[in-house]
């Protein structure tokens, strides 16, 4: 059933987290904005404006539980700052005709980028070699040799719209690409293999494009990164679900891996410390859509997909 009525001069949304002050601005020139994140008594927040709530602007790593979503008797939409919904809870929302939207397309070809960024800083060693001019190493001798990227056997864990940016970009580097996803993409020309484990033997790198999820929690584990081998390297661009961390880091700590470029993370952003302590890692803050460009898309597409909402329009980029 309809509920919009048009009237957003004094609509209600909640948001869970900040963005970039132009999106603020505007929505809170559009619409009463309740701040979550500000809030010392949230269930006093919740409870005092829960009549009055619409919408939740969210955004990917924040989601919005069902628990969250069932405080809200007159929510209508979820608009989340994201591509990745699987902090939503989709089957909530579904159930109770709450429409929820993401940001996809947008974010695409920066997320690309710095998969093939952290696979360069982590081979190549770019850190490090930049730590090593300034703290005065070079004047005492030449840096030790790294690993190169192009022409290596690179294994894309996810072939969804990032998995194929990042091919794209491989193919580049003249990397042999070969992918693992549930389904074989007809219209991509590279190598499908149905067993991860496989791809993880017959890879250099993987790079982990999935989405998160239960389908997807801890895929990348022990016996993959066993199998991926002490030359190999995996980059994580994904959500940190999809990684067993323990595995992980035992991996790293006891060189069973070559070497990890995370940008997500279980338990972000208080991430676990070993990761710090390690010198086969680098690690970015959950950042990969984070250029200015790609923000500004981001934040444009929820306000758009909220409008349209509230104006009775079809939405841009509904999920739900
Ligand atoms: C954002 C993301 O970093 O698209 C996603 O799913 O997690 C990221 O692009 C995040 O939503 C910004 O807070």
């Amino acid at each position: 059933m309809e509920k919009c009525t048009g009237d957003d001069a004094v609509t209600d949304i909640l948001m869970t987290g900040p963005y970039p002050d132009w999106d603020m601005g505007d929505l809170e020139a559009k619409y009463r904005v309740h701040k979550l994140w500000q809030s010392k008594d949230k269930d006093a927040l919740l409870s005092s404006h829960a009549g009055a709530i619409r919408a939740i602007a969210t955004r990917g790593e924040l989601g919005a539980s069902a628990a969250l979503m069932a405080k809200l008797p007159q929510l209508e939409i979820v608009s989340c700052y994201g591509v990745g919904t699987d902090a939503i809870d989709l089957a909530y929302a579904r159930a109770n005709g709450i429409r929820v939207t993401n940001t996809p397309d947008v974010l695409t070809e920066d997320v690309a980028d710095i998969g093939i960024g952290l696979l360069l800083a982590v081979a190549r060693k770019i850190p490090q070699a930049d730590a090593y001019v300034r703290d005065g190493s070079w004047r005492k001798g030449n840096m030790g040799l790294v690993t190169r990227v192009c022409g290596k056997r690179l294994g894309i864990v996810g072939m969804g719209r990032v998995g194929a940016a990042v091919a794209k970009r491989a193919a580049a580097f003249d990397c042999t690409i070969s992918y693992f996803d549930t389904r074989k993409r007809d219209d991509l020309p590279y190598t499908f293999v149905g067993d991860l484990l496989e791809l993880a033997r017959d890879s250099e790198f993987l790079i982990v494009t999935l989405a998160g999820g239960e389908s997807t929690k801890h895929i990348i584990n022990a016996a993959v990164l066993a199998a991926l081998g002490a030359d190999g390297i995996v980059i994580n661009i994904s959500r940190g679900s999809t990684v067993d961390e323990t595995a992980l880091l035992a991996a790293l700590e006891s060189s069973a891996i070559k070497g990890a470029g995370l940008d997500v993370f279980w338990n972000e952003p208080t991430i676990d410390e070993r990761f710090l302590k390690l010198t086969n890692v680098v690690l970015q803050p959950h950042h990969a859509s984070g250029t200015l460009e790609t923000r500004k898309a981001m934040g444009q597409l929820v306000r758009d997909n909220l409008a349209a909402h509230f104006g009775g329009q079809t939405l841009l980029t509904p999920v739900v």
